[in-house]
């Protein structure tokens, strides 16, 4: 079978993510029709209804409804924001087991309805989850794609640009590895201005960044419970980069196949998205210091695989 083409999006859960990401969906007027599936129907009915009501000053036309899992026959993209959220000091490795289980049913759901596009991945640990995601569906390995280092990359670009009070749509830098404690910024391919931003900074203000990006969900947590602003802007951008077929270089969640060192394994590095899914996973060219870290950041990840699917 071939890749269901059309802009249909199933939304898999309606909690704080998946509804703040509908409504950047509609906002930005990405796709024709939205389906929201969840547990609680009552609640994605509710959400669908406030959406509707939304179409009216949106930049097109939009159908959204409450559906089931048999919606993703023809759709395009599905995108799993469901599962257990991260309580205050709970890390998202501590989530795994518990998420997993309810991947392993959803991810059969989707794909007993003749599912046969991408899958967007958005729950914690995600990089564990897409890669179960991977397993449970059988689908190629760029059609499935976690939202990896999309949010913290966000976050990184926007402490560089107060930094250098530049807008961060001007910074050009990335987070990589894990989606969570041993993540890393890729300092060598930080840019602005066409300059290396690395050296503009000394050593003890990146390793200060590092911490403040790294750091910054749980600060969110402890303040209003969740994320899911950020999140929802940064699937959103993945959709877009998808469904317009865009060819663009984003930092997200992807199953690595020796192009860094890695197989077997998801983790967050820039890649090219089109309407494929994931058409290239670069090959990051890393100092010692950041291969050391990134090679961590890996290895923790294929020790929690290791221990859930040995
Ligand atoms: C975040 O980084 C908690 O993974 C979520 O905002």
């Amino acid at each position: 079978m071939g890749l269901t083409l059309g802009n249909k999006v199933v939304l898999i859960g309606t909690g704080s993510v998946g509804s703040s990401y509908a409504f950047a969906l509609m906002n930005q007027g990405l796709c024709d029709h939205l389906v929201l599936v969840d547990l609680d129907a009552e609640k994605a009915e509710g959400d669908a209804l406030d959406l509707e009501h939304g179409i009216v000053y949106a930049p097109s036309n939009l159908q959204v409804k409450q559906g089931t899992y048999s919606d993703c026959h023809d759709a395009a993209i599905v995108v799993i924001c469901a599962g257990a959220a991260q309580k205050p000091g709970e890390t998202r490795l501590d989530l795994v087991n518990k998420n997993v289980a309810i991947f392993e049913k959803i991810v059969g759901e989707i794909m007993k309805s003749g599912f046969d596009g991408i899958i967007i991945v958005a729950a914690n640990p995600v990089d564990i989850l897409a890669y179960a995601t991977l397993k449970f569906s059988g689908l190629h390995k760029s059609r499935v794609i976690s939202s990896g280092t999309i949010l913290d990359s966000a976050r990184l670009r926007t402490v560089l640009g107060n930094e250098f009070n530049t807008s961060p749509t001007s910074v050009h830098a990335y987070i990589i590895g894990e989606h969570g404690d041993s993540q890393l910024p890729y300092w060598s391919a930080a840019t602005l201005y066409g300059q290396q931003i690395g050296p503009m900074l000394t050593p003890q203000r990146r390793d200060e960044i590092a911490v403040e990006v790294r750091d910054v969900a749980y600060k969110i947590i402890e303040s209003k419970g969740a994320t899911f602003y950020g999140i929802a802007m940064g699937l959103a951008r993945i959709t877009k980069a998808i469904l317009k077929n865009e060819h663009v270089v984003l930092p997200v969640g992807a199953m690595q196949s020796g192009e860094n060192g890695h197989s077997d394994v998801f983790t967050g590095v820039p890649c090219l998205i089109n309407r494929q899914g994931i058409e290239k996973v670069f090959a990051l060219e890393l100092d010692d210091d950041e291969r050391q870290k990134f090679d961590a950041s890996v290895n923790t990840l294929q020790s929690i695989q290791q221990s859930i699917w040995s």
